[in-house]
C-alpha cells in the first residue's frame, strides 16, 4: 500500500531564483510579490513545494548567497509583510515553502563580520575564522576558494587572515563556537515560527573545518581547487552531530525538511549526512554533468542511477534527481540542440519519473535555454575571473518568459539580466496554447506521477538493455506496473525484453510521438527517434506471464 502522501517524498520541488521569477514593480528584479503573483501558474503545473533561491539583504557580491541580515528581507525582494504573504498564500493552495539557508559564510558587510574584523579582542572575533599567517607572510594553509584563489584574505589592520572558502566577500563563519552555533540555530527557529516548511543548506558539508588546519595533499586537477584533495576543509566529523540538533528541532515542528547542497557531491558522501536523525535528503546531483567521462546517453544515465540507487537504498536514503539549478547550464542547453525540445523530454521525463524527489528549475517547463553573453555583460563574480574559460552561472539565470510582451512579461522595465531572445516563441503563454509542447508534457507527466504510486514510490527495474540507446525501464509498487519507454537516440531502435519483462499489450498513458497503441512482437518492442513512452501493465498482461 502507498503510504500517506508525504510532500518532501512524494512531491515536486520548484526552484524560484527570485531575482529572474517576476518582478511586480518594474525595476527589473523579481521579488517576493512577483512569485506570489505566480502561486496559481505553478499551483495549476502541479507543483507541491517552491524552493526559494536567497532573497535576504545582500550585497550581491555572489547575488544573494552573500547574506547581511539573515532574518529579513532584502528592500528590493519586499519586506518580512510580502513574505508572510507569500506563506499564507502558498498554504492555501498547499503548498510548502523551502528557504536556502546559507550558513558556511556570510556577507563580509554582515554586522557580525563588519565587528569581528574591527579588532583582534572584539567579543565578535571568533565568530569567523581568523589565524596568524606563517612565517614570510604566508596564509595559514593551502586550502584554495572554489572561486579562485587562495581561500585567506589578509586583513592589515589585524594582522591576520580570515578564511573564505567561496569569494572575499563571503568569510567562513566558525560553527566551533558555540554562541554562534546558537546564533544559527535562532535563524531556523525565526523562518519555523513564520511558518517555513523547510530548508535548503548551501554548502552544509563545509561549515566545520580541520581543527588542525593542516594542508589539503594534492591532486591532479586543472583549475587550484581542483589539484587538492579536500580532506581537511570540508567533511569534518563534528558535521554529524550538527545535523542531528538541527533535524531534532526540525522535528518539533509537523512535516518540516532539510536538504543538505553537497558540496563535492557523491552518493557514498551522502550516506553520512541523510537519515532518519539527520537531513531528509542530500543532493547528489547525479545527472548534471556532461563532458567526456560523462556523455548523455542511455548507458550513462543508467549507470548513474544504479550507483544512486544502491547506495542509497542499502542506506534507507530517499534520492532527489536534479537535471538544472542556479550553478548549472540548464539541462536542455546542455543536450538539446538550437530549439528542438526532444532531449528536454527526455531529461524532463527522467526528473519526474526515477525514484526519488524531483527538483524542477524555474522555466525547466518550458525548456528554457541560457543565455549567451558579452564578456561587459556578465555578472558571476567567477564568470568575470575566469572568462572565456569559464562564463559564469548567469546564462542559467536569465528572466521568466512567461509571454510575448516585452520583456518576456517578466517586467515592465529593463531586467538585471537579457531576456533570452527565443522569448518571442517560447513562453509560458504560448506553450499553454499548444497541445505539443513540452509545458503541457511536463504538466501530464506530473498529473501521471500524482496518480500512479508507482511513479513515486515504486520500486526501479530495468528491462532493456541500456547499450541500444534506449532506456526503459519498470515502476512498480504492488499490483502497479508502469513502464517508461526512453529512447535517446535519433534512429528507432528495436529493443528487447529481458526474460519474462515483456507485457505484450499495456493502456497507453503518455507518448510524445502521438503512438495510439502498444503491442509487442516477439518480446521486441520498437521505439521511434526520441520517443518516450510510458504505459502501465494491465494486470490481466500481468497474470498471463
Ligand atoms: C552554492 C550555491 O548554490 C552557489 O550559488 C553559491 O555561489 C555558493 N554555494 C556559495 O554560497
Ligand atoms: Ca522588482
Amino acid at each position: 500500500m502507498a503510504e500517506d502522501y508525504l510532500w518532501w517524498r512524494d512531491g515536486i520541488v520548484y526552484q524560484v531564483y527570485p531575482r529572474s521569477f517576476a518582478d511586480s514593480n518594474g525595476d527589473g528584479i523579481g521579488d517576493l510579490a512577483g512569485i506570489t503573483a505566480k502561486l496559481d501558474y505553478l499551483s495549476d503545473l502541479g507543483i507541491d513545494a517552491i524552493w526559494l533561491s536567497p532573497f535576504y539583504p545582500s550585497p550581491d557580491a555572489d547575488f544573494g548567497y552573500d547574506i547581511s541580515n539573515y532574518t529579513d528581507v532584502d528592500a528590493r525582494f519586499g519586506t518580512l509583510a510580502d513574505f508572510d504573504e507569500l506563506i499564507a498564500q502558498a498554504h492555501q493552495r498547499s503548498m510548502r515553502v523551502v528557504l536556502d539557508m546559507v550558513l558556511n559564510h556570510t556577507s563580509d558587510q554582515h554586522p557580525w563580520f563588519v565587528e569581528s574584523r574591527a579588532s583582534r579582542d572584539n567579543p565578535k572575533r571568533d565568530w569567523y575564522i581568523w589565524r596568524d599567517p606563517m612565517p614570510e607572510g604566508h596564509p595559514p594553509t593551502n586550502w584554495e576558494a572554489s572561486f579562485g584563489g587562495k581561500a585567506w584574505e589578509f586583513d592589515p589592520s589585524t594582522g591576520q587572515y580570515y578564511l573564505h572558502s567561496f569569494l572575499k566577500e563571503q568569510p567562513d563563519i566558525n560553527w566551533r563556537n558555540p554562541e554562534v552555533r546558537e546564533a544559527l540555530l535562532d535563524v531556523f527557529r525565526f523562518w519555523l515560527k513564520r511558518g517555513v516548511d523547510g530548508f535548503r543548506l548551501d554548502v552544509f558539508n563545509a561549515f566545520f573545518k580541520d581543527e588542525r588546519f593542516r594542508d589539503n595533499p594534492s591532486k591532479f586537477g586543472l583549475r587550484g581547487f581542483d589539484r587538492q584533495q579536500h580532506l581537511y576543509d570540508m567533511d569534518q566529523p563534528e558535521m554529524v552531530p550538527l545535523l542531528q540538533e538541527l533535524r531534532a528541532l526540525l522535528d518539533s515542528y509537523p512535516q518540516r525538511y532539510a536538504v543538505g547542497e553537497t558540496y563535492i557531491a557523491t552518493p557514498e558522501k551522502i550516506t553520512r549526512y541523510a537519515g532518519d536523525d539527520r537531513l531528509h535528503a542530500a543532493f547528489s546531483f547525479d545527472f548534471t554533468s556532461q563532458n567526456l567521462i560523462y556523455p548523455w546517453n542511455a548507458r550513462y544515465v543508467l549507470e548513474q542511477i544504479s550507483r544512486r540507487d544502491r547506495i542509497f537504498d542499502a542506506a534507507g536514503i530517499w534520492p532527489t534527481t536534479v537535471m538544472s539549478n542556479h550553478d548549472l547550464p540548464r539541462a536542455a542547453s546542455r543536450y538539446a540542440s538550437g530549439e528542438n525540445d526532444q532531449q528536454a523530454v527526455i531529461a524532463m521525463t527522467l526528473l519526474l519519473t526515477l525514484r526519488g524527489t524531483p527538483f524542477m528549475y524555474y522555466g525547466e517547463e518550458i525548456g528554457m535555454r541560457d543565455i549567451a553573453l558579452k564578456r561587459s555583460e556578465i555578472m558571476d563574480p567567477p564568470g568575470k575571473k575566469y572568462w572565456p574559460i569559464y562564463k559564469g552561472r548567469d546564462g542559467c539565470r536569465a528572466p521568466m518568459q512567461w509571454s510575448n510582451a516585452p520583456f518576456a512579461g517578466f517586467s515592465t522595465g529593463k531586467p538585471w539580466l537579457p531576456v533570452h531572445p527565443n522569448f518571442l516563441r517560447r513562453n509560458v503563454a504560448a506553450q499553454q496554447a499548444d497541445p505539443n509542447s513540452l509545458f503541457h508534457f511536463t504538466q501530464q507527466l506530473i498529473t501521471l506521477r500524482r496518480k500512479f504510486a508507482a511513479l513515486r514510490l515504486g520500486s526501479f527495474r530495468v528491462f532493456f538493455r541500456a547499450d541500444t540507446g534506449v532506456l526503459a525501464f519498470e515502476r512498480q509498487l504492488d499490483e502497479e506496473r508502469i513502464l517508461v519507454f526512453i529512447n535517446f537516440t535519433g534512429f528507432t531502435r528495436a529493443a528487447s525484453f529481458v526474460r519474462d519483462a515483456d507485457p505484450k499489450l499495456a493502456t497507453m498513458l503518455l507518448s510524445n510521438v502521438g503512438r495510439k497503441e502498444f503491442y509487442t512482437s516477439y518480446n521486441q518492442f520498437v521505439l521511434n527517434p526520441y520517443e518516450v513512452l510510458l504505459v502501465q501493465v494491465n494486470p490481466q498482461a500481468a497474470e498471463s506471464m
